[in-house]
């Protein structure tokens, strides 16, 4: 199986609300994706199987946003399947294996949502969608990442934690469906040589 990142699209919206499905079962009705992209804020990515197609909608597909653009960001960072114009997509479309977003508000990356499918979990699809992350919001000039975990949600704070988030508060009764705590998780400055020497080795180290 061959992986890469690029930035979510329209026509990729069916193919990520089934793992947003399977991933959050008691948060449906799911995010509103399509609103979303629209959103200047917001950056939404997927990570791809190069090797498997699926059939997928006709969609225009508009270029990146933000500074630099989005797509340039991406493709700068993983160097491969970059859409640089508006173009026409083809219907066959790459099988989606996780996908993630985060919104910047003042200097802070938050990250809305990440989630690999699960018949590919523990096959690093989530370690490489937070990377992707971790190095888009330092090229957005972010100064920190932060996210709310569900208390029950160990793997998902084992995840966070080797890449240097720490708890940072509890947000009591946060989750909606259950009445679940949040824990409030943070990096350091993502910009200190510490943070960032800690994302190149375990970078190096996946890779
Ligand atoms: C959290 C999630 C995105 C992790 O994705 P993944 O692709 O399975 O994770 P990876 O294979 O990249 O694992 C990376 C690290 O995460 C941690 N981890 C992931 N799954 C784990 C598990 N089941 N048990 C323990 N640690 C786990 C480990 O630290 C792992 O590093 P290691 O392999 O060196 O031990 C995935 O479990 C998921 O989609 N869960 C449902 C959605 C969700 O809960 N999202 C988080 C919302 S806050």
């Amino acid at each position: 199986m061959s992986v890469y990142v690029r930035p979510m699209h329209r026509e990729d919206i069916a193919q990520v609300v089934e793992i947003d499905r399977e991933s959050f079962p008691t948060e449906w009705p799911p995010p509103n994706f399509r609103r979303e992209l629209e959103n200047w804020l917001a950056h939404y990515i997927v990570a791809c199987d190069s090797e498997r197609t699926v059939d997928s909608p006709e969609v225009e597909v508009s270029p990146g946003k933000g500074p630099g653009g989005l797509v340039s960001s991406v493709k700068r960072l993983f160097g491969r399947h970059p859409l640089t114009t508006n173009q026409r997509q083809s219907k066959e479309a790459h099988h989606i294996l996780g996908f993630a977003g985060f919104w910047i508000m003042a200097d802070e990356a938050h990250i809305t949502t990440i989630a690999a499918r699960e018949e590919h979990r523990r096959q690093g699809i989530g370690e490489l969608l937070l990377i992707s992350i971790i190095e888009m919001a330092t090229e957005l000039k972010a100064g920190s990442i932060t996210l709310e975990v569900r208390v029950s949600n160990t793997s998902a704070q084992k995840l966070y934690s080797k890449y240097g988030f720490t708890q940072v508060g509890l947000r009591r009764g946060y989750y909606t469906d259950n009445k679940e705590d949040g824990i409030l998780m943070s990096t350091e400055d993502i910009s200190s040589a510490q943070f960032q020497t800690r994302i190149k080795q375990l970078k190096e180290a996946r890779a």
